[in-house]
């Protein structure tokens, strides 16, 4: 028997990191899955290892892409998705009017516009069941202005910020939301983000496995938590951001992020 109440569970972003992480816990708990990404053998190589895996290959960058999984998510034909965890995003390290303003643009598209129109379809689909779980990955760069990340953590803000407010719009229906905010987890990220040298500079104890990062996520969002922030530092962390003075977050973020 699966250790968690999902029929079916939607992830994007399920080819690297820790979508692909959070498909392989749910994988190995007998969960059937809907897998999405751009790259297609990763999520081809992820259904050869579990059964019941249907792999969605769509760039979720774009209108068309998005369409293709909101399909999904609505089609009663098919197995009802009753989790869906928006996780594929990606982030941009340096300062903002020198990065490609396209790129901030696809950026945006992605982790708020793409995530916004999923969790629609998601609660639409779901609220009428009276029942569902959303799990929406942001970050703990959520809970303060980030420069050299300003656009990524804006992103994140708003995530942070949509899925405390629909966890209460949903408050009787059966349907929870919760935003899973980890710290520095070692993926593909920080690569595709080029915070390698800024990432560099942090000690062992900052990082986060995706192991852990999955787990919390899956765990925290089975029990109806409106925020699930993974690990000790991490947790402190937030909550000491919640009561320092504004100012003093911001200046303390400014130094985590390279600009010394
Ligand atoms: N790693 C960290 O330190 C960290 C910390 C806090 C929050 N997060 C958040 O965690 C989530 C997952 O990131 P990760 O660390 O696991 O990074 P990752 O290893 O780079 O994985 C990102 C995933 O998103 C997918 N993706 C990227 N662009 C896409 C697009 N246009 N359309 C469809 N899928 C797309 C990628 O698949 P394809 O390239 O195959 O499309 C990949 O599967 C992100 O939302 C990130 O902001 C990460």
């Amino acid at each position: 028997m699966s250790k968690y109440p999902f029929t079916c569970a939607l992830v994007t972003g399920a080819s690297s990191g820790i979508g692909q992480e959070i498909a392989v816990q749910l994988g190995m708990s007998g969960v059937p899955l809907v897998v999405v990404a751009r790259r297609g053998d990763r999520l081809e190589a992820l259904a050869a290892r579990f059964k019941n895996v249907e792999v969605i290959v769509a760039d979720l960058s774009t209108i068309d892409g998005v369409a293709q999984v909101e399909v999904r998510i609505v089609d009663s034909s098919k197995t009802p998705i009753d989790l869906v965890v928006n996780n594929a995003g990606f982030g941009s390290s340096g300062l903002m009017h020198e990065i490609d303003v396209d790129r901030l643009a696809r950026e945006i598209q992605l982790n708020v516009l793409a995530l916004t129109r999923l969790s629609h379809a998601a609660i639409k689909a779901m609220v009428p069941r009276g029942l569902g779980y959303i799990l929406n990955v942001s970050s703990v760069a959520s809970f303060q202005p980030s420069p050299r990340l300003a656009v990524y953590s804006a992103t994140k803000a708003y995530v942070t910020s949509l899925s405390g407010a629909l966890h209460e719009e949903l408050r009787g229906t059966g349907v929870r939301v919760t935003a899973l905010c980890p710290g520095l987890t070692r993926t593909e990220f920080q690569n595709i983000s080029s915070m390698e040298q800024v990432a560099r500079e942090f000690p062992d104890f900052a990082w986060l496995e995706t192991k852990e990062v999955a787990c919390a996520g899956l765990r925290d969002v089975a029990r109806g938590r409106a925020l699930s922030v993974p690990g000790v530092f991490y947790k402190g962390l937030v909550t000491v951001s919640d009561f320092a003075p504004r100012s003093l977050v911001r200046r303390i973020s400014s130094f985590a992020t390279g600009r010394h």
